[in-house]
């Protein structure tokens, strides 16, 4: 096992390509139908109040819901508010007035997928963004999924959260030769307890692997904002360019399916899913067994991100692995520490979710990106008795590879 941590940290960023809805449930579909913006869902303005590090003064007037289902929020020059304001970027008088609204205390998640299509404001010295900030907090943790500043033709996006010293730190990417403002295009991000992942027109653009600074992230909303001046100061104003026009046109929000302790019960067997003798061990066999109420037997299933999740034994708080980041058939199941390794992460695909004991299939991410067919936990077909340690095989379309989940 040593020489294969060598190689964790290479394989931990594989990306699967297209964005994925796998294991989650949409719980907002928000179309920005006339007549007026949905107060039960929106805010208008900052979480914090009408202004942020940039030139505008938001007001409700500048965020309006079109005849053709489009939330245009619009930027205009005209003096409202002379503050003489410092900001990190700059003194800056509020000589604009623009738009944001947000979802402060009426739509906030702790994970999961949220899908924006808009298009930016043409102008480049607005500064378009989509960004989601802790319920009734301030600004870190952030989690970015666009922002446009200068160039129309890329957008960024990042994380801001506290680090081990205390200080506040950002991890930004630039998604180049992405248009912004020619038409109307999707922004999307992901995260659960360890990565976060943005993609662009349904396209995957980037993933980091955060695990001890994601635990900051608790309550998330939802910001929308066309910004004047803040990170496009570099450009020039031009008043002849305003106003100018940042149209959404769909929000979509996902959670993930589950999120808490379960047991798996084999379906063909009617065993458990336990650890070996409950014991702590790194190492340690994972095999099917007779239902004893131990903690041994119950997985803490949590979304990790990216349509994936990590389970973890309850007693040990080591995770499920596939011995030596193995992909053939019959791949030995064990508990490891908990690394968030491809090797450890499990897609759970549903079977049947007829009754309230939901049927999966749990299938190893590195296999499904390592080999060209994802593994499974089965109980080996040669012998189905109690204390045989389960493993991966290839799909048999079989019982012994399907598991009652069921919530604890
Ligand atoms: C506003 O949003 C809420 C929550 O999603 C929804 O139940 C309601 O139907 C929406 N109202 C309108 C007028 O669309
Ligand atoms: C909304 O914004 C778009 C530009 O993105 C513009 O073409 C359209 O005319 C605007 N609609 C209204 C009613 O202002």
């Amino acid at each position: 096992m040593m020489m294969i941590i060598c190689f964790i940290f290479l394989l931990l960023a594989t990306p699967i390509a297209s964005q994925t809805t796998n294991g989650q449930t949409r719980v907002l579909y928000e179309a920005f139908d006339p007549p007026s913006l949905n107060t039960s869902i929106w805010n208008y303005g900052y979480p914090w109040g009408s202004y942020y590090n940039h030139r505008a003064n938001t007001t409700p007037r500048q965020a309006k819901i079109t005849q053709d289902g489009f939330l245009n929020i619009t930027a205009t020059r005209e003096r409202s508010i002379s503050l003489g304001l410092q900001t990190e970027f700059g003194p800056i008088d509020l000589d604009f007035t623009s738009g944001a609204v947000n979802t402060n205390g009426k739509l906030c998640i702790k994970n999961g997928f949220v899908d924006i299509s808009l298009r930016a404001a043409e102008t480049p010295s607005t500064w378009p963004s989509v960004f989601l900030v802790p319920e009734d907090q301030g600004t870190v943790p952030m989690l970015t999924i666009m922002e446009v500043f200068d160039s129309r033709s890329r957008y960024s996006y990042g994380f801001k959260y506290t680090n081990d010293q205390g200080e506040v730190q950002e991890e930004n990417g630039i998604a180049d030769e992405r248009q912004t403002s020619d038409g109307i295009h999707r922004y999307g991000l992901d995260w659960g307890y360890d990565q976060i992942t943005w993609y662009y027109d349904n396209k995957w653009v980037s993933t980091i692997t955060k695990s001890n600074e994601l635990r900051q992230v608790g309550n998330m909303c939802l910001v929308i904002a066309l910004g004047v001046g803040g990170k496009s100061k570099g450009t020039a104003v031009d008043p002849k360019a305003y106003p100018s026009i940042m149209s959404i046109d769909l929000l979509e929000v996902w959670q993930p399916k589950y999120d808490g302790f379960y047991k798996f019960q084999n379906v063909q067997t009617g065993l458990l899913m336990e650890i070996d003798s409950a014991l702590h061990d790194w190492g340690t066999r994972v095999l099917q067994w007779e239902d004893n109420g131990g903690d041994w037997q119950k997985w803490h299933v949590q979304y990790a991100g990216h349509g994936q999740y990590r389970l973890i034994a309850a007693h040990s708080r080591l995770g499920l692995d596939a011995d030596a980041w193995g992909v053939s058939d019959g791949t030995k199941l064990l508990q490891w520490s908990y690394h968030s390794g491809n090797n450890q992460l499990w897609k759970i695909q549903i079977v049947d979710d007829s009754s309230s004991d939901v049927v999966v299939q749990l299938i190893n991410i590195f296999t499904l990106t390592n080999s060209d067919v994802g593994k499974m936990i089965s109980v080996p077909a040669d012998d189905t008795s109690p204390g045989v340690q389960l493993h991966l095989w290839h799909d048999l379309n079989s019982d012994l590879q399907k598991w009652r989940m069921i919530r604890l």
